[in-house]
């Protein structure tokens, strides 16, 4: 996958250079000895190659018996090279050479480091970019070639491989997680049923050695998981609660738990979508195949905490047994429900799996869910809403989800909003107050069954989707905060 090399240049490669304003790290790549050394100042007076930020430009360099391709990707200022704006521009570089045929690159990894980050940051960036930005999603066109890939990473390094070769790694397990979030995403819940993630689930604890547990129907009656039963009750498909634990301790404490919607698909039930408001609820499960990723990357890196996995799955479907307006179910926790709107059927199914994963001796719990559109309102694709009821651990979240480029934005969660979710004559909490405040009444219902356990809600719907192709990847599924869950277990 990565092959860390010594300066020599072998025949015919694609090297990548990365060129910026100010101090350089190592001036070595503009030293006259390099074998493109002392054409560079010559291409730069010619204007054919550019600082400027994600310029890039392809010479063709020749000399005796080599023919080397030289892509330069301009970074902008040297010093000022912020992490996510490395990463979209080494995204777009990765991803055009890929574009142009290249499926094994060389990296001149000094020249590709500025400043600003350290040697550590730009190979974990690199590890996870060079993956990530060239991701092809899989199709079902009977008449599809197998996709172009990487499949060779040369970084040309004077240095301390040791220095490089973790951080690869860790961005390569990222990659990975956040790849296998995107898959789940794109398959279609014929395929994709509660069902088939669960299997998915199981041959993800196969190869990273987790512990698993699949609640089918029968346990759930058992433990009174009354509201993911009542999002089941219109459908063929049976429910699935997923376990995944990962022990990285000694005993079973200090527990962080991943809580991920697994809506395989959303058709709203009674409160029925509209025909336009429906397709792309395939998708609806994007909080589970978060979660997933991210135990994709916990279980390639193994580090030394314990994480709990808890995807409560269904379908959201009609039929004569579906639920329906008006009716009261009754939640694992013991808490009854006024059902208001059958489309707010993700807080429903969160509701027992955070129970579950309080259950399970959880001591922090991070939600992640497809949960509302008016998040999407709020916050477009940009950001990620967020809810808390601790700030010293939504700050921690915070900073990694930033580092991550998949920042998040803090909703209010204050005893106002906490009221509108408590407002039912005949239940304890209602499933849909208001045409008011949608994202936050979504956060606020999970938070009713969160309690006092250190939580952050992170509501997705806007950002699991990408509307065209980026710098970091294709259009459709974008595999949000698979990264930034591993990254706060990582840290
Ligand atoms: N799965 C949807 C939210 C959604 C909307 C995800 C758009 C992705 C894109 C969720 O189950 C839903 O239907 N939410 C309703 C809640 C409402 C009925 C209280 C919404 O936000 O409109
Ligand atoms: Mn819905
Ligand atoms: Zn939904």
């Amino acid at each position: 996958m990565f092959i860390i090399q010594k300066n020599e240049l072998e025949k015919d490669q694609t090297l990548v250079i990365g060129l910026y304003k100010g101090k350089t790290r190592n001036e070595v790549s503009n030293k006259a000895d390099h074998p493109w050394g002392e054409a560079l100042e010559a291409y730069i007076k010619s204007g054919d190659v550019s600082y400027q930020y994600k310029n890039l430009s392809k010479i063709l360099y020749p000399s005796e018996d080599r023919l080397t391709r030289l892509y330069f990707i301009g970074l902008g200022v040297s010093e000022e090279v912020t992490r996510n704006a490395y990463r979209k521009a080494i995204g777009y570089a990765f991803k055009s050479m890929l574009k142009e045929g290249h499926e094994e690159i060389s990296l001149d990894f000094d020249s590709l480091c500025p400043a600003s980050l350290s040697l550590e940051e730009c190979a974990e960036i690199i590890g996870e970019t060079v993956f990530t930005s060239t991701y092809r999603l899989p199709s079902f066109k009977t008449d599809e070639q197998e996709p172009k890939s990487i499949k060779k990473v040369n970084l040309v390094y004077e240095g301390d491989e040791r220095v490089l070769s973790d951080a690869l790694k860790k961005g390569y397990a990222l990659a990975e997680g956040v790849n296998t979030a995107r898959r789940l995403v794109h398959l279609p819940a014929n395929i994709l049923t509660p069902t088939e993630l669960a299997e998915f689930a199981r041959t993800l604890a196969e190869d990273h050695e987790f512990e698993i547990d699949v609640l089918d129907k029968e346990d759930m009656e058992k433990l009174g998981m009354g509201a993911l039963l009542a999002v089941n009750q219109g459908s063929v498909e049976p429910p699935k609660m997923i376990v995944l634990r990962y022990q990285g301790l000694d005993n079973w404490e200090d527990v962080t738990a991943f809580v991920g919607k697994g809506i395989t698909y959303d058709t709203g039930g009674y409160s029925i979508k509209t025909k336009t408001g429906m397709p792309g609820m395939k998708g609806d499960m994007g909080g589970a195949a978060a979660v997933l990723g991210a135990m994709d990357t916990i279980g390639r890196l193994k580090p030394k905490k314990n994480v709990l996995a808890v995807i409560p799955s269904s379908d959201n479907m009609i039929s004569g047994e579906a639920f329906k307006p008006d009716d009261v179910i009754s939640s694992m926790s013991g808490k009854t429900i006024e059902v208001l709107n059958t489309d707010a059927e993700g807080r429903l199914a969160l509701a027992d799996g955070v129970t579950y994963a309080k259950s399970e001796k959880a001591e922090r719990i991070f939600d992640v869910a497809t949960l509302t559109g008016g998040v999407v309102t709020a916050l477009g694709s940009w950001m990620t809403g967020a809810m808390t009821n601790d700030q010293i651990l939504f700050a921690e979240l915070q900073s990694i989800a930033e580092d991550m480029g998949e920042p998040i934005w803090q909703l209010p969660y204050n005893d106002d909003y906490k009221a509108q979710v408590r407002k039912s004559e005949i239940a304890d909490l209602n499933n849909s107050p208001t045409r008011k405040a949608h994202a936050i009444m979504g956060g606020a219902f999970v938070g009713a069954f969160v309690e006092d356990t250190p939580w952050v809600h992170l509501d997705i719907a806007g950002t699991s989707i990408a509307e065209s192709s980026h710098d970091l990847g294709p259009k459709g599924p974008t595999g949000v905060m698979a990264k930034t869950l591993a990254g706060y277990v990582l840290k």
